[in-house]
């Protein structure tokens, strides 16, 4: 009962919504031809960036309009640059090349962290040269699908997800056709090196934020069109309970400064990806009790190719995109 007044009240902030408005493109930020897919984007301490994940394994760091973006690191150990650069979306050379998708800086140590879909939870030190694979297939983790990130900036925890136990990243037309609920919230401690499992039988989590205060974690289900809070601190610590209900599919999730969220949401017509139709994407605001403060169409760019990801940063948005070839930059009226 208490479920279904709370749904109830989650709708009506939906119809209530604001009316959607329309982000105006400042600029593309195109990725080294032919690689494509910056599905995350981050900023170092410095205010560096955006750094980017790619379908060829590599993380790329935006160092302004005349050079555009440099190779930072590969979450890869053994990657090959002749059979890897340049590789394409869903090759299955993705799974020894990596193909990272979340990203996230702790700021206190430099590192950036990243979801690898293939390799599972890679960490790259500050100068991009040292890799080290925490969690995933190479450590004995069943990890199939690794696929949303977020340092909790004052204890450097990591959040992340596990899309999917049975399909991979190359499977992803197969999972979105599916009732697949095997994904789960994960959390990995550096002060232990420990990985636990917050979170099971979750509709392919694909984003993850943790809140300012670090008292909850949202995690987005992209089957399920909602998103979860999992409690970490307080009296409902260790407890989870339905954050809010979207119209459309909820991807990547980013906080703000002001410990707002961001939330990608995509509603599609036909399949993600092929035939690439029209999609509606959008980047939508809510409060740390789920109300919606504004929602801005990326139509107008994003017409295709889904936006998996939408951030605020210095006063811009910024969004990011599994399948598009750039990383765009947004005003909004
Ligand atoms: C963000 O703003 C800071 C302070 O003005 C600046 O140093 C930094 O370069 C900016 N970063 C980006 C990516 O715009
Ligand atoms: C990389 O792959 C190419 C093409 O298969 C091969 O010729 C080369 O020896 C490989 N390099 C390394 C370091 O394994
Ligand atoms: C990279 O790793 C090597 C070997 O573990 C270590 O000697 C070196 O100090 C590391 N460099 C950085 C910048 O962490
Ligand atoms: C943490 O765990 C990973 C994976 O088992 C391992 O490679 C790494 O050396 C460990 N680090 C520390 C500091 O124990
Ligand atoms: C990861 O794999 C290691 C080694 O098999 C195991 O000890 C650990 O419990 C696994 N962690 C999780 C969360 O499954
Ligand atoms: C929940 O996930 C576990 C494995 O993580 C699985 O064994 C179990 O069947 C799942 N439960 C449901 C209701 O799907
Ligand atoms: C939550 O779980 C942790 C670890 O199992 C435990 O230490 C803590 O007491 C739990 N908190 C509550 C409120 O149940």
């Amino acid at each position: 009962m208490a479920m279904v007044v709370i749904t109830a009240t989650l709708l009506i902030f939906l119809l209530c919504s604001p009316t959607p408005s329309v982000a105006i493109l400042l600029n593309k930020l195109q990725l080294p031809s032919p690689v494509t897919g910056p599905e995350s984007l981050a900023f170092d301490r410095n205010g560096g960036g955006p750094y980017v994940s790619s379908s060829d394994g590599r993380i790329f760091k935006y160092v302004g309009p005349n050079e555009g973006f440099k190779e930072y690191a590969s979450t890869s150990p053994n990657r090959n640059k002749t059979v890897c650069d340049g590789l394409a979306d869903f090759s299955a050379l993705q799974a020894t090349c990596g193909r990272p998708l979340g990203l996230g800086f702790n700021h206190q140590t430099g590192d950036l962290y990243a979801a690898d879909a293939y390799l599972g939870l890679v960490k790259v030190s500050p100068d991009g040269g040292n890799v080290t694979q925490l969690f995933g297939p190479a450590q004995g983790n069943s990890t199939r699908f690794t696929d949303g990130l977020d340092v909790d900036p004052d204890t450097g925890i990591v959040y992340f997800t596990e899309a999917s136990t049975n399909f991979q990243l190359k499977d992803f037309q197969s999972l979105v056709n599916s009732d697949d609920n095997s994904g789960s919230l994960l959390k990995y401690d550096p002060s232990t090196n420990q990985t636990t499992v917050l979170l099971r039988n979750l509709s392919v989590p694909s984003g993850v934020a943790v809140s300012r205060d670090g008292s909850f974690v949202l995690v987005s289900e992209y089957l399920a069109n909602r998103i979860q809070r999992v409690w970490l601190k307080g009296p409902r610590a260790n407890s989870s309970e339905l954050f809010m209900i979207l119209l459309g599919r909820p991807d990547n999730i980013k906080r703000t400064s002001r410990g707002q969220f961001w939330i990608s949401v995509n509603s599609f017509i036909g399949s993600p990806i092929s035939p690439r139709r029209a999609t509606l994407p959008r980047g939508v605001l809510v409060t740390e009790n789920g109300i919606v403060l504004r929602v801005v169409s990326l139509a107008s760019e994003y017409g295709a190719e889904a936006a998996s990801e939408v951030q605020e940063y210095n006063g811009t948005l910024y969004a990011g995109s599994l399948l598009a070839s750039y990383a765009a930059i947004f005003t909004t009226p």
